[in-house]
């Protein structure tokens, strides 16, 4: 991989007095300055609110090129995986840098197999939360407490990686449906040897003692689809959480809880929820779309619209694209109307032709027809964020696990410039 530094250089002046600093160049032409020995040569750090201009490490997971709408996982195109791969094939992709040959994909099936099951004493867990719990919060507990079940990570976390990432890629879907499962009063569903990891999924999520469920492969297919999408998306929120809290030296599995709760938000994760709540909004105003448009656009209300936008995608997203396709086809194949994605393609119509999104370039991202094909799936709106962290948890691993194995590798802890009050004589309680 080309991460060395390229050669070139930056010319910085500051106060009269000229440094220079390496340029670094990546694989695709991608350039930092690297202000590696900035603070030393000059007495300055750089501020970077939201690091928008910062990278916080190099990478040869995934790249991005917002401009022009690339993302590709490994140097693989996402059109590519999201057509010809299933999940489990991505997320070992991920996690060990290459697509697995037949042998590698049997032995990681059977892993995903045997590790399907969490702790019985586990189970007791879910019976202590409240009603209503948010299933994200509950996500996070459960997934930080399998850090106490399997401690050995803590003390060969290189060594016993490979385990601890099947274990986690394949128990995460079990928590996830327990917990809808647990939410609804029904009685769990064990995961079954004989069906593929998302049927497996769907049957835990919708197998009922009265009424069985049978899993249907486009449902199977759409599944798939929409989790790779998901798989990685380089340094974003909950991935640079991820790697923050790895960098201090905490384990795997509490790395990952902490990346759950950062995708939670709803400018982040939590936006796909967002969306489906904001279209039914609009759906009981009597498809107000002026009036929601306008709330958007007004700097005096915090409303945005959810699932436009992007940091880095300033042309569209490419996921956006393959979802909202895949969402039609899951519609026709399953027969299900929904109103929800009339509203969808209307309002984005009209966001797309109004200045204020044109000026800004602001497109539908990867959550804003996600939300309609996991309803089509059956799956409650209060879990679509389930739904993502399970998708991004092998980026989550593969990520934690780069950054582990990266001898330059520093505990994450960025600076700050102080303006609050000057130093001043403290005053005694009798005075105050
Ligand atoms: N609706 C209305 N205005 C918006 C929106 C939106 N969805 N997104 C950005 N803007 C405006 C923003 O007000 C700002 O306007 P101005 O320049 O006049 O101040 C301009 O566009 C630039 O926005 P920003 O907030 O500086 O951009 P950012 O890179 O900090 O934020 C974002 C990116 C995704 C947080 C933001 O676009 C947003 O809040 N979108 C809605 C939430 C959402 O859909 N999140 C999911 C992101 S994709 C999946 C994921 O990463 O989890």
């Amino acid at each position: 991989m080309n991460n060395e530094k390229s050669g070139s250089e930056a010319i910085l002046t500051v106060e009269g007095k000229t440094y220079s600093l390496p340029v670094v160049t990546g694989t695709e032409n991608d350039k930092a300055i690297d202000i590696g020995t900035l603070l030393q040569k000059t007495g300055y750090t750089t501020l970077d609110t939201g690091y928008k201009n910062t990278a916080s490490c190099t990478s040869d997971i995934t790249f991005l090129n917002g401009s022009e709408g690339i993302l590709s996982y490994r140097g693989y195109g996402i059109e590519e995986l999201a057509e010809k791969c299933v999940f489990i094939e991505v997320a070992y992709l991920l996690v060990h840098g290459h697509l697995p040959n037949p042998a590698e994909y049997e032995n990681f099936r059977q892993l995903l197999k045997r590790f399907a099951l969490i702790h019985e004493d586990m189970i007791h867990f879910f019976d202590h939360f409240p009603p209503n719990a948010p299933p994200m919060a509950i996500l996070s507990v459960m997934v930080n407490s399998l850090s106490s079940y399997y401690p050995e990570m803590s003390l060969d976390p290189l060594k016993t990686l490979d385990t601890a990432a099947a274990r986690l890629i394949s128990k995460i879907r079990t928590i996830a449906a327990f917990t809808y499962k647990k939410s609804m009063g029904h009685p769990l569903v064990y995961p079954r040897s004989d069906l593929n990891y998302c049927g497996n999924f769907l049957n835990m999520m919708f197998d009922k003692p009265v009424y069985p469920y049978t899993v249907r492969p486009e449902a199977v297919a759409a599944l798939n689809k929409l989790l790779i999408l998901h798989a990685d998306h380089e340094q974003n929120c909950s991935t640079s959480t991820v790697r923050l809290v790895g960098s201090a030296g905490v384990n795997l599995y509490s790395s990952i809880s902490a990346g759950i709760n950062a995708l939670w938000g709803p400018l982040h994760g939590g936006a796909n929820e967002a969306v489906v709540t904001m279209l039914e909004t609009i759906h009981q105003d009597n498809d107000n779309f002026k009036k929601y448009i306008e709330k958007a656009k007004d700097k005096s209300d915090p409303f945005r619209l959810s699932g436009f936008g992007h940091r880095v995608y300033k042309t569209f997203d490419p996921r956006g694209k393959i979802i909202k396709e895949a969402c039609d086809d899951l519609l026709v194949a399953l027969n299900v109307s929904d109103p929800l994605l009339d509203i969808a393609r209307r309002l984005e119509e009209i966001a797309l032709n109004d200045e204020y999104f044109i000026e800004r370039n602001l497109f539908p991202n990867v959550d804003f027809y996600s939300g309609i094909i996991y309803r089509a799936l059956g799956i409650p709106t209060n879990m679509f964020t389930v739904m993502f962290a399970l998708g991004r948890l092998p980026g989550w691993i593969a990520q934690w696990k780069e950054q582990q194995e990266d001898p330059d590798s520093k505990i994450g802890r960025p600076r700050q410039v102080y303006i609050g009050e000057p130093s001043r004589p403290f005053v005694p309680m009798s005075k105050r």
